[in-house]
């Protein structure tokens, strides 16, 4: 090998080197920048909604907080009166949603199924089976919707994220 192709040959792989050497430590730094999965992942939570039978309520934690999927009892008149405002439908079902925390101070309502009203041990609050607010009772505002997105063909609900559904109870 010449001397000229030896140098060549040294300068292209030193530079070869420093360019594996450089991603390397492009990849390292991305790494450091990226979130960890379990922090990605912390703001969603899939839930299997396929269970629920009409008339039911699920509870799940969703970011430190209860939040309730009920699927609505045909026979409920606030199904069809809160359709698209409170209530969404998968398929021939009417669901909703809200963050099961009462918006006077902060308690836990429970949800009475005979009733079809959620009722809040700590002042007497209460709320209509779409998380609206009962008038004369302490809470100031219906239940917050949280953001929801249906998924698998309307099985799953993923919660930390705004689908179609959401968007349209908000802008209601
Ligand atoms: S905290 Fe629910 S009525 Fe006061």
């Amino acid at each position: 090998m010449s001397d000229n192709k030896r140098r060549d040959f040294i300068g292209m792989a030193l530079g070869g080197g420093a360019a594996i050497g450089a991603t390397a430590t492009l990849i390292a730094m991305k790494k450091t920048w990226d979130p960890l999965p379990s922090v990605v992942s912390a703001g969603f939570t899939t839930v299997d909604i396929s269970a629920l039978k009409e008339g039911e309520l699920m509870t799940i934690e969703w970011r430190k907080k209860p939040v309730y999927i009920l699927r609505m009892a045909k026979n409920d008149p606030d199904a069809q009166k809160y359709l698209g405002k409170r209530n969404f439908k998968i398929g021939d079902s009417i669901y909703t949603v809200g963050v099961q925390v009462c918006t006077h101070l902060g308690c836990i309502p429970s949800y009475d199924g005979e009733k079809r009203e959620f009722i809040c041990a700590c002042h007497g609050g209460k709320f209509n089976s779409s998380g609206i607010n009962e008038p004369g009772t302490p809470p100031p505002t219906p239940m917050t919707i949280p953001p929801f997105k249906i998924t698998d063909g309307g099985k799953k609900l993923i919660f930390g994220e705004a689908g179609e559904e959401y968007n349209q109870l908000i802008k209601a």
